[in-house]
């Protein structure tokens, strides 16, 4: 293949007036732009339907770098110079045709080898139109690679992603197609693989003789805003944890790849994700709890009830929480509970992953509290990135007790302002080719049959004590009990959390 090693690239962002290309894309291709990453031979090219030039495409681009805080130099027209508006109504070939010319042109312009990266941030009801048309008219044709960048959601559940996948494989071949997953771009998601592989205090102990449950919290204080139409047909399953969680899950759960190669890497993913134990329908209420906001308050305001709020159906069955216990069926796993647990409205916004070590054999200690404290380790993925222990140490003047002490490392606090965000990392990633942090479909496959189950038992079996948990709480008491009657017990999800017992 020529030029298969180039970083000099097209992108083509469908759906470029809307809000992740404002947030997230623009942003971070500004971004990788200062840091010496793109070089100048780049073209970016944004497509929608809105009827935009050039010029005002360039301006909302410029507008979006502002409202973003990031630092915006001087240089910042040099940068914008590379970027080109086309109206499309993806739906048309002649649509196509009028933007393989404009790829063409801006090819020449920036001396660009034919590298055409199509980025599809938009409604997910035309992946597979835009794919096939993008085959159908040649724009994959150009004589560098091609990859396709495609967010979620990837499907509604196992058989509509197959569709689209098989619509999306017509026209590309399953390594030029990248797909989103932002956790995986998040610095202590990517941390994970660091933290278990390259350190002997921890991987000889990471399994079921010596963990005795995982817990992955993912909570949110904002409600559904304004994407209530979407939400409302998703539900925290399919929004969270069909994607994100179950990713953390296979990351933790994994065997160690032979090497750090995507194959390997994806190859080991895949493998946990296929140990996930299946649930029978009428096995589902065991493990999973479901759960919607009611009214409440999240730092001292009132809030609404997810019923009440914009684009909600007033008599929504839609969960807006969920927790559950996961097993792994392996060798490795046997026994552990991985209890997961996401929602909107919840007390605060946190991503943690607590790792509970088994009770040593004995205590030889006075107990001080009540029990010797368990062994944790606290994975801080956000808002703060870091990672603690909290251990026994010697309670001062008394050699019999023991208390815990929590040791903390904080991998932002010395330089947040390098934190590359999420999406900057992974359009890096996918520029240089690498798609170790994308999905690959085996996985959203699996993700999929797991949750599948989940909604089935939940459709066949509406709730009918929803909402059942205010606005600002950390969810439904049954979530609580799902750990209690395996007598665990949720570990603080604040930074500043009392992790004693
Ligand atoms: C998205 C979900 O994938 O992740 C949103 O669609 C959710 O509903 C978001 O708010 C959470 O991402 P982050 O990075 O803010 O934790």
């Amino acid at each position: 293949m020529k030029n298969e090693n180039h970083t000099y690239c097209t992108m083509v962002i469908f759906g470029a007036t809307g809000d992740l290309a404002k947030r997230k894309l623009f942003p971070s291709i500004y971004n990788l732009y200062k840091k010496g990453y793109l070089d100048e031979k780049f073209a970016v090219i944004g497509t929608a339907r809105r009827g935009w030039s050039t010029e005002v495409f360039r301006e909302n681009v410029e507008k979006a770098l502002h409202d973003s805080k990031i630092e915006v130099e001087a240089n910042v027209e040099d940068f914008l110079a590379h970027f080109d508006y086309i109206p499309m109504d993806v739906t048309t070939k002649e649509s196509y045709q009028e933007l393989s010319k404009l790829i063409s042109s801006l090819e020449g312009e920036f001396h660009i080898p034919g590298n055409r990266m199509f980025y599809l941030a938009m409604a997910p009801q035309f992946f597979g139109t835009i794919a096939s048309f993008l085959k159908s008219e040649g724009l994959t044709n150009g004589d560098g690679w091609n990859r396709l960048i495609i967010e979620k959601p990837f499907g509604h559940d196992l058989p509509s992603a197959k569709k689209l996948n098989a619509e999306i494989r017509q026209a590309f071949e399953e390594d030029e197609i990248y797909r989103i997953d932002h956790y995986l771009g998040k610095e202590m998601v990517q941390n994970i693989e660091v933290i278990r592989f390259a350190n002997a205090m921890f991987e000889p102990l990471w399994n079921n003789r010596y963990i005795s449950n995982i817990q992955i919290t993912s909570s949110e204080s904002l409600g559904v805003e304004e994407r209530g139409g979407y939400y409302d047909k998703s539900g925290a399953l399919r929004d969270m944890v069909q994607n994100h969680i179950l990713q953390m899950v296979a990351l933790l759960a994994m065997e160690p790849p032979i090497k750090l190669s995507t194959d390997e890497i994806r190859s080991e993913k895949i493998r946990a994700l296929r140990a996930l134990r299946p649930m029978a329908i009428d096995e589902v209420d065991e493990y999973f709890v479901r759960g919607q906001y009611g009214p409440g308050q999240i730092e001292n305001q009132e809030v609404p009830g997810y019923r009440s709020e914009e684009n909600i159906n007033p008599e929504s069955n839609t969960e807006t929480f969920v927790a559950g216990k996961v097993l792994i069926d392996n060798f490795r796993w046997a026994g552990v509970p991985f209890y997961i647990r996401t929602g909107k409205r919840m007390a605060e916004k946190s991503t943690k992953i607590v790792i509970q070590f088994k009770d040593i054999p004995m205590n030889l200690y006075y107990k001080s509290e009540d029990e010797m404290h368990p062994n944790l380790l606290i994975i801080h993925i956000q808002p703060d990135q870091g990672i603690s222990i909290v251990m026994n140490g010697k309670k001062l003047d008394n050699s019999k007790e023991t208390t815990p002490v929590k040791l903390d490392y904080c991998n932002n606090c010395v330089d947040q302002q390098n934190t590359p965000e999420a999406y900057e990392k992974l359009l890096h990633d996918a520029i240089n080719g690498d798609a170790t942090n994308f999905t690959h479909w085996d996985e959203v496959a699996l993700s999929w049959q797991f949750v599948d189950t989940i909604y089935q038992a939940w459709a066949e079996k509406k709730a009918t004590d929803f909402p059942n948990y205010d606005s600002g709480t950390m969810g439904p008491k049954a979530a609580d009990d799902l750990l209690n009657q395996d007598g665990f017990k949720w570990w603080p999800i604040a930074d500043d959390g009392d992790y004693s017992i």
